[in-house]
């Protein structure tokens, strides 16, 4: 599917070459209130998994097994559809699903009656990067079907606008369409009067933390796509340092849905993967088929306590406390003073990972508890690890 559109990429090395856009600072007022994405968006969505197989039966599977398996009751509520459910424009313009989603409404009134959220999928471009029919110059028009719909999420991914910000030539004009064009989907949204998380998709360029939320946006992918291989994951997990700023109750950086569960990777790499984005306040959307997971997988999905930091309502992200070689120390507030602290041994032998609380802020000996063992370890001051070859401790201090 990615072959048939070059923009991020292209778009990327641009803004790189000339030392990224010139922007206004970031945005005093978040356009959209925080109530929709208080903390993290939690939920699924069909790209990582399904890709272009997706269709009406294989989303109502995942709502039943949503609940089923009991995501539901750990915290997971949307059930998003992504690229490929686009049929045509009718004459007058309104957009309709295509075969594989015979009736969106039934669908989205199907996956509501359990207690779940439904969310679509769009581009600010004439096409979306799978080549099908995007929102352009029909915005209001898309927004009041979503409404009309019962959509609660719209994930609107950049795609082909990328070859006409590319056309300008000149990285203050390309910014100009892109904030023009998120800004627009985002006024359609709130005329409908129906609230939708707006998960913004562009790859990460022209930093776009710094101004997501002045456009409206409630989350913004920071990266390209995640794959589901050890090495792509820790890339962009760990290249997320020194973001944790940007993020709040409301607007949140997206370093893109999980793998866990889909089969490139060990058991204790996806509980690292979980870790990770738990400690970076990341939206939490499983990626892989809930019909048919492995204990596993559902223990790693559901653990509570890593949804707890996750979910914290501080709402602040985690950052890199130090890092020597392939071992790294990240640490994240929570709300009445504690922290959330991850051990990670990228290497692949086990090895002993030792952070000072001291380090931390942490003055007096703070309650310490291994999550992952669900074993508390007594009031400490600091404490060794000894972390397994790709691996994690994960402790909560306070
Ligand atoms: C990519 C996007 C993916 C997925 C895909 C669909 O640009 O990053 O997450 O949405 O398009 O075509």
């Amino acid at each position: 599917m990615h072959s048939v559109w070059r923009g991020p990429r292209a778009l990327a090395s641009l803004a790189v070459a000339a030392g990224l856009f010139s922007l206004a600072g970031p945005s005093a007022a978040a356009a959209a209130p925080p109530s929709v994405a208080a903390t993290p968006p939690m939920g699924w969505n069909s790209w990582n998994h399904f890709a272009a197989k997706i269709d009406d039966a294989t989303v109502r599977a995942q709502a039943d097994a949503m609940v089923s398996s009991g995501m539901r009751d750990a915290g997971y509520r949307y059930i998003n559809i992504d690229d490929t459910w686009e049929g045509t424009r009718d004459a007058a313009g309104v957009i309709h699903s295509n075969a594989k989603f015979p009736d969106m409404k039934a669908l989205a009134d199907y996956v509501h009656a359990k207690g779940l959220k439904l969310g679509i999928y769009s581009s600010p471009g004439p096409k979306t990067c799978a080549g099908y029919e995007g929102s352009e110059g029909h915005e209001a028009q898309d927004a009041k079907t979503y409404a009309d719909w019962g959509i609660d999420y719209l994930k609107y991914d950049l795609c082909s606008l990328g070859d006409r910000m590319k056309a300008t030539g000149s990285l203050d004009k390309a910014q100009d369409i892109e904030l023009v064009a998120y800004r627009k989907m985002d006024a359609a949204i709130s005329a409908t009067g129906r609230p939708m998380v707006y998960s913004l998709c562009q790859y990460g360029v022209a930093q776009v933390w710094r101004w997501g939320g002045s456009v409206g946006g409630n989350l913004w992918r920071t990266t390209g796509d995640i794959t589901d291989r050890f090495s792509r994951m820790t890339q962009i997990g760990f290249g997320q340092a020194g973001l944790a700023k940007y993020a709040k109750p409301g607007q949140w950086n997206d370093p893109d849905m999980l793998e866990v569960g889909n089969g490139g990777m060990s058991p204790i790499e996806y509980r690292t993967h979980m870790s990770l984005w738990a400690l970076l306040a990341a939206p939490l959307l499983a990626g892989n088929d809930l019909s048919k997971m492995t204990p596993d997988t559902l223990a790693i999905l559901t653990n509570r306590e890593v949804i707890a930091i996750d979910q914290d309502k501080a709402g602040r992200q985690g950052d890199r406390v130090h890092a020597e070689g392939p071992l790294e120390v990240w640490a994240k507030p929570l709300a009445g003073g504690g922290k959330a602290v991850g051990l990670f041994n990228l290497s692949d032998q086990p090895s002993y990972v030792e952070v000072s609380y001291a380090d931390l802020g942490l003055k007096a000996p703070v309650k310490t508890r291994d999550v992952w063992a669900a074993k508390d370890l007594g009031k400490l001051t600091s404490y060794r690890a000894l972390v397994v070859g790709h691996g994690v401790v994960v402790l909560r201090l306070g």
